[in-house]
């Protein structure tokens, strides 16, 4: 067993900005692996981490004030260290400050939304100083003449500004790198990579702001574009054999994308030492359990126990109508027959100590962010149904901790899953039982199923499910009258809904075309006899949530 490499890294500490976690993985998609700690984080407790080779740091805005009462601080250690350092907005007050410069405060006026910086012109014997914005060619406006030779022009880029106090006074060292019309220090660095940047560059509406990023990883930091999907891989490998040794491991495989590309990663890494366990709740959607089988143990061998435990939860919901009730009895009934199997297990084939789970970085960065984290958490305490307790007996491999959700998928290519798995929609752990507005019996449940199944079937067909964040069908307990050939019907209301997100704490309705919602309006009524009427959920979140109940 070789011991890991140590990693090249980025280390970005977090002040509270919106976009903290976006300048982590707009690091990363340039191949380059970055952490986000809190604010506070030491140089000395980030050196305690002998695989990380830290190559720079970068300080993310916040919606602080340097002059605020218990305003964060970095480390001056860390800005001590000789390692480069870029600070953003609020990350570049405190560098100044820090290193002996001055910070004015706000008077009332704000800058905020678009701006365009002037990047100051300068001389070869500037180049250490001006790296940040080394390359970086002038917005489209200004490439007309590329057939005349060069002459030495203004570097105006459009930038996302977000400014209330402003550095009046410099360190000593430092030079104004940059201005725009109503500040003078939109950027300011000195030749040895301390770098400070008003505006954002991990935004898109930056359009240089790849570039920019760019440039201070490989140009000022000197890193080398090597954390690529197989290198994770390998080294994840290499993580989960160390930690888990020759004992067993379980896996409970959900359906979606996060435990699928755990499991996969797990049964690289320790073979037939992982038993993976589908538990058939009976509120999948249709053809589920036959897809799991057949890429988990037909297609990729690896050794699958499905637990059919239908007719246990049908029995305890059966007249249950309370969203949170069912939630509720869902979670401890989903935790009862995965320990069931678990001691089955045991029994034929002796101790697990293992439980591999599919917890994802910004699971694990939630509780240290100071953004998002307090809206976070009230909403989505009740989400956690479908998953298991932490005091259950076994340890936790969590392979996929310290992955965004994109790169879970681009691994879970890389790892040969099907594409069809890579890229599903997230599907709640209470299943089509909260998508059955009132109680659930067998009937509602496959009348659901075959809703959802045209559901798919048709935003498939029209090619935009990769753009759709979720899309599915709730089958409300409405009945309406209706008329069919010669006869009247009297059947339930199909609600569709289909939402655009990034992170599901927001999400916009989508405008799916007339002609597709036709469609499926179709389908759903001729297709099946229970339901007569089509709705189309035009609200967003907030103020509704994505799912009904
Ligand atoms: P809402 O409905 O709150 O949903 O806008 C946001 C995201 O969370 C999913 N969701 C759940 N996931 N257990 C889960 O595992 C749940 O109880 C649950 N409720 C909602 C929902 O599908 C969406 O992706």
């Amino acid at each position: 067993m070789h011991s890991l490499e140590r990693r090249q890294a980025i280390i970005v500490l977090d002040f509270g900005s919106q976009y903290s976690r976006l300048i982590t993985r707009r690091i990363r998609e340039s191949h380059v692996y970055s952490e986000l700690v809190p604010a506070d984080t030491t140089l000395a407790e980030l050196q305690l981490n002998s695989h990380l080779d830290i190559k720079g740091f970068i300080l993310s805005g916040g919606p602080s004030s340097v002059f605020d009462e218990n305003a964060p601080v970095c480390d001056p250690a860390i800005l001590q260290s000789g390692l480069p350092v870029l600070g953003i907005c609020y990350g570049m007050h405190l560098l100044a400050l820090q290193l002996g410069g001055h910070v004015a405060p706000a008077h009332g006026l704000r800058e905020y939304g678009p701006a365009t910086i002037e990047v100051l012109v300068h001389g070869l014997e500037d180049a250490a100083t001006f790296r940040i914005f080394e390359s970086i060619m002038a917005s489209p406006a200004q490439t007309e003449h590329l057939d005349q030779p060069p002459v030495a022009q203004e570097l105006r880029l459009p930038v996302w500004m977000s400014h209330g106090d402003s550095v009046d006074q410099l360190p000593a060292g430092f030079q104004v790198i940059a201005t725009t019309e109503s500040n003078p220090v939109a950027a300011l660095a000195n030749g040895q990579g301390m770098i400070g940047l008003q505006f954002h560059p991990e935004v898109t509406h930056t359009p240089q702001g790849r570039e920019i990023i760019r440039n201070f990883l490989f140009r000022v930091c000197d890193c080398q574009p090597n954390w690529t999907p197989n290198a994770v891989i390998d080294e994840a490998i290499e993580i989960v054999r160390q930690q888990v040794g020759e004992e067993r491991v379980i896996c409970g495989l959900s359906g979606g994308v996060d435990s699928a590309v755990a499991a996969l990663l797990l049964h690289r890494a320790v073979g037939n030492q992982l038993t993976c366990v589908f538990v058939d709740t009976g509120l999948l959607r249709a053809g589920e359990r036959e897809q799991v089988v057949d890429t988990f143990s037909k297609h990729m061998h690896i050794s699958l126990v499905v637990a059919d435990a239908r007719q246990r939860f049908l029995s305890r919901l059966a007249a249950v109508i309370d969203p949170e009730q069912k939630r509720k009895i869902i979670g401890e009934e989903f935790i009862r027959v995965f320990e069931e199997e678990a001691e089955r297990l045991e029994e034929q084939q002796g101790r697990i100590s293992f439980l591999a789970q599919g917890t994802l970085y910004p699971d694990v960065i939630e509780s240290t962010s100071h953004d998002t984290a307090n809206t976070a958490r009230g909403i989505k305490t009740h989400h956690n149904v479908g998953g298991l307790p932490k005091e259950m007996a076994f340890k936790l491999v969590e392979p996929l901790r310290m992955l965004f959700k994109d790169e879970v998928r681009e691994l879970g290519q890389a790892l040969g899953l099907p594409e069809e798995w890579v890229w599903r929609h997230p599907f709640p752990g209470p299943g089509l039982a909260i998508r059955i507005i009132g109680a659930i019996d067998e009937q509602r449940l496959e009348t659901l199923r075959r809703a959802d199944a045209i559901v798919i079937d048709e935003i498939r067909k029209a090619g935009i499910y990769r753009e759709l964040g979720q899309a599915f069908a709730v089958l409300t307990p409405l009945q309406s009258v209706g008329v069919m050939g010669d006869g009247r019907t009297y059947a339930n209301v199909v609600a569709v809904r289909a939402v655009t997100s990034g992170d599901f704490m927001t999400a916009d309705w989508a405008r799916l075309s007339p002609e597709l919602l036709g469609r499926i309006s179709n389908r759903l009524v001729n297709e099946i006899p229970q339901v007569n009427r089509v709705v189309y959920d035009i609200t967003s979140k907030p103020p509704a949530t994505i799912e009904w109940e």
